[in-house]
């Protein structure tokens, strides 16, 4: 981390991939009310070059090197923002990873997981390294940045929904994460709420029409500056409503069938292990000759002490 511009009462904010887009310009303005912003980047000149951008300008920005599908960048980041400021008051989790990609049914194993490596993994090992420094805060706040992509509600409702299975997934995931941990953490000083940027065309895959910067990030500004009484754990669209994301769930018909004599009538032992998911195609494919319905049923579940 670069040196720093003040170590004076301002809020401190670390933005995820800040060095372009829409990261790039939350920094921008978030450090335009006076908060002291950490651009987060992986890439060292990258990361400088933004941070000198805003610097110039007297805006009270400094680069932090952080890659989000590594620990032990993450793990320095923390040590640097505890031996610096001793707390973190706004996180905002907006690094991203948006693949081309084929039908979900062409989807490799491995894309998929790239998407959840940056979107969900990354967002999650970010924010639970930087959660005690967020306690630290009078004031904390998690903004997990996700996307139109990421709703039920849209997708079902949407002309503009498209099929890009990884990234939505990884975003319904974060959406579900953002949930959860806001419920765990009801009655700290810490809020966590997911929201829809608005449209700004960063990539040949983003929007394929821009708004204005200011309607591009306002969601994300209004859940970094949102006062003690604002809401947690919630999903806000782009125009700072709350988003139906989760209300449409309902309208998914039970499914039943074939699950129990699948898996009744095989020996299934590992869905991690590749070998042993052929094997069973195979002893489907000879028994059956075809599947109707898969239900992924498998989970893995730890009691929380
Ligand atoms: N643009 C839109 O219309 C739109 C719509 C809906 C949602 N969103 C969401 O809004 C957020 C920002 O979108 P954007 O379009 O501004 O994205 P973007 O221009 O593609 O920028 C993504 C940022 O994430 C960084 N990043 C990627 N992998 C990383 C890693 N492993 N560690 C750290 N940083 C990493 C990139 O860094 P490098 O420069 O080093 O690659 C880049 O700074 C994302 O969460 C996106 O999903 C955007």
């Amino acid at each position: 981390m670069a040196t720093h511009t003040s170590k004076n009462n301002s809020r401190i904010a670390l933005i995820t991939g800040g060095t372009k887009g829409i990261g790039f310009a939350v920094a921008r303005q978030l450090a335009e009310k006076g908060i002291e912003v950490l651009i987060g980047s992986r890439d060292e000149i990258k990361g400088e070059t933004a941070a000198e951008q805003l610097a110039s300008e007297n805006l009270p920005v400094t680069y932090i090197l952080i890659d989000v599908t590594n620990h032990s960048t993450i793990d320095l980041a923390v040590t640097e923002v505890a031996n610096a400021y001793g707390r973190l008051d706004i996180l905002i989790n907006n690094s991203s990873l948006c693949l081309k990609e084929p039908r979900p049914s062409e989807l490799t194993l491995d894309m998929i997981r790239q998407h959840f490596e940056v979107n969900f993994f990354g967002t999650f090992a970010v924010t639970k390294a930087f959660l005690p420094l967020l306690r630290q805060s009078s004031a904390g706040r998690i903004v997990n940045v996700s996307s139109d992509l990421g709703s039920f509600y849209f997708h079902e409702t949407s002309r503009e929904s498209k099929l890009q299975c990884g990234y939505s997934t990884s975003k319904v995931a974060l959406n579900m994460f953002t949930h959860q941990l806001a419920k765990d953490l009801k009655g700290t000083r810490i809020k966590v709420n997911a929201c829809i940027p608005g449209s700004l065309t960063t990539t040949e895959l983003t929007a394929h029409h821009s708004h204005s910067i200011e309607i591009a990030t306002k969601s994300i500004i209004f859940l970094a500056t949102l006062s003690d009484d604002g809401p947690t754990g919630k999903f806000f669209g782009q125009d700072c409503e709350e988003d139906k994301c989760f209300l449409k769930l309902s309208s998914l018909e039970p499914i039943r069938v074939l699950v129990t004599q699948f898996s009744r009538k095989s020996s299934f032992s590992s869905i991690t292990n590749v070998g042993s998911i052929h094997q069973q195609v195979d002893y489907i494919k000879k028994q059956y000759e075809a599947l109707d319905i898969l239900i992924n049923n498998t989970i893995i579940a730890f009691q929380i002490v």
